[in-house]
């Protein structure tokens, strides 16, 4: 009885796909090649900037999907390839020669992107492998609370369930309310959770859920006053939006280069704030931050010359602030429309300060995998949480207006 009434369910959901998006293509000249070419919204970021045509995504493909994995610019590309090509030339010579030290330099530009100090920086493979060096290293006792949220990715979490199977941590998780959310009711959520027993406060910057922004300076200035370490995984708002590591005033923060960054994949940073460093207990620390040490073992200096590429060019399009105006705008864009289709709950909150490039979606009382899938057979790439009926969009600098204008028409021709 049951699998009958979903699968009529389903079926009133998804309409005929043959009548419903037949005809329906974005051509080409949807993209922009130009910044010009974004229009109406104001997106504009330099002049005379070619953005799509500086990716190599497929043609005819919208991908809005940057929040899973971001595609990388050709000039980052071909940073690796010829980085890797010079390093064929003589591997030991060039790996602990030049291009060792070029790699190690990219820990400064992570710093100046960050507003942090180049000796805050490590090089780590992604946001998983940061989060995980910290909960492995602050050695917390059986009683100990760590205070997190269920929205949490795995990577952000991970670390702290372990401590919690293998040394009777307890994480504690927020289950943040999915509609009308503002500041206030985050902070006092928060509030409501610490005890004397609270060691470290880790939250997602971005939400890889909702696309909330989390408050996390006004977190900070609450946590200020007590011996609370705050811990945020930057995965989803570094290289979509400003980050500032000092104005939020988190003593960690773990970021991947693959995902808005739009560096190589397998790259990503940890930051260490001076004043806690001597309370992570490491091996990988103990002989200091850069890059290669004994250590750290045997790096690959190709993907993080690359990430350095990749924030030059983001640098080249007018920086990052810029880019957070453009996907931001675009968000907001994509919102307005979105809250117009019936099946659809937002669950992205408006209030302005919580904003981020990520819109999500429920899908009431429908199939998130069936439209997932015709979206893809529509060349649209965007992401389901499956367990929750979530669909993401990230729109990023090489995504339009024009784009979600296609998308939209074809979402309202697959769903009510
Ligand atoms: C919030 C958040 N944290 C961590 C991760 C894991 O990132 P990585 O695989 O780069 O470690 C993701 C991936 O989507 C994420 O959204």
């Amino acid at each position: 009885m049951d699998n009958l009434k979903k699968d009529f369910d389903r079926r009133k959901f998804i309409k005929n796909i043959s009548l419903g998006i037949a005809g329906i293509g974005l051509s080409q000249s949807a993209f922009p090649k130009n910044i010009d070419d974004l229009v109406n919204l104001e997106t504009s970021i330099v002049p005379n900037s070619n953005i799509r045509s500086e990716f190599m995504l497929q043609p005819g493909l919208s991908y809005l999907n940057t929040g899973s994995l971001g595609p990388s610019p050709t000039t980052v590309f071909n940073k690796i390839f010829e980085t890797t090509k010079k390093l064929e030339l003589n591997p030991v010579g060039n790996n602990w020669g030049p291009l060792g030290k070029e790699a190690d330099m990219v820990r400064e530009q992570i710093a100046n992107y960050l507003n942090a100090d180049k000796d805050e920086i490590i090089l780590t493979r992604n946001t998983t492998e940061g989060i995980n060096l910290i909960a492995n290293g602050l050695k917390l006792k059986a009683g100990d609370e760590i205070i997190t949220t269920t929205d949490e990715h795995y990577g952000g979490v991970v670390g702290w369930e372990f401590l919690e199977r293998h040394h009777g941590v307890i994480v504690k998780k927020i289950d943040f309310p999915k509609e009308d959310i503002d500041t206030d009711q985050v902070l006092s959520l928060v509030k409501k959770q610490l005890s004397p027993k609270t060691k470290v406060c880790s939250f997602m910057d971005v939400s890889t859920v909702t696309g909330m922004r989390l408050p996390i300076e006004e977190i900070a200035a609450i946590l200020s006053t007590r011996d609370i370490l705050l811990v945020c995984d930057g995965a989803q708002s570094t290289g979509m939006v400003k980050v500032d590591v000092k104005k939020m005033n988190v003593d960690i923060f773990a970021g991947s280069g693959h995902k808005w960054m739009l560096g190589p994949k397998e790259t990503g940073f940890l930051y260490l704030r001076k004043g806690i460093q001597d309370r992570i207990e490491s091996v990988q620390l103990e002989t200091g931050f850069k890059l290669y040490n004994h250590n750290t073992g045997t790096r690959n200096v190709a993907n993080f010359i690359g990430l350095g590429e990749a924030i030059r060019f983001q640098d080249s399009l007018g920086g990052i602030k810029k880019i957070e105006q453009h996907n931001i705008a675009l968000g907001k864009y994509l919102r307005a429309q979105l809250k117009n289709i019936k099946s659809f709950k937002l669950i992205t909150p408006e209030e302005d300060q919580l904003l981020s490039g990520i819109s999500s979606v429920i899908v009431k009382d429908g199939n998130v995998k069936e439209l997932h899938t015709k979206l893809n057979e529509n060349n649209i790439v965007v992401k389901k949480l499956g367990k929750i009926d979530v669909m993401r969009f990230s729109t990023h600098i090489f995504n339009t207006e024009e784009e979600l204008n296609h998308l939209v028409k074809v979402l309202h021709s697959l769903v009510k």
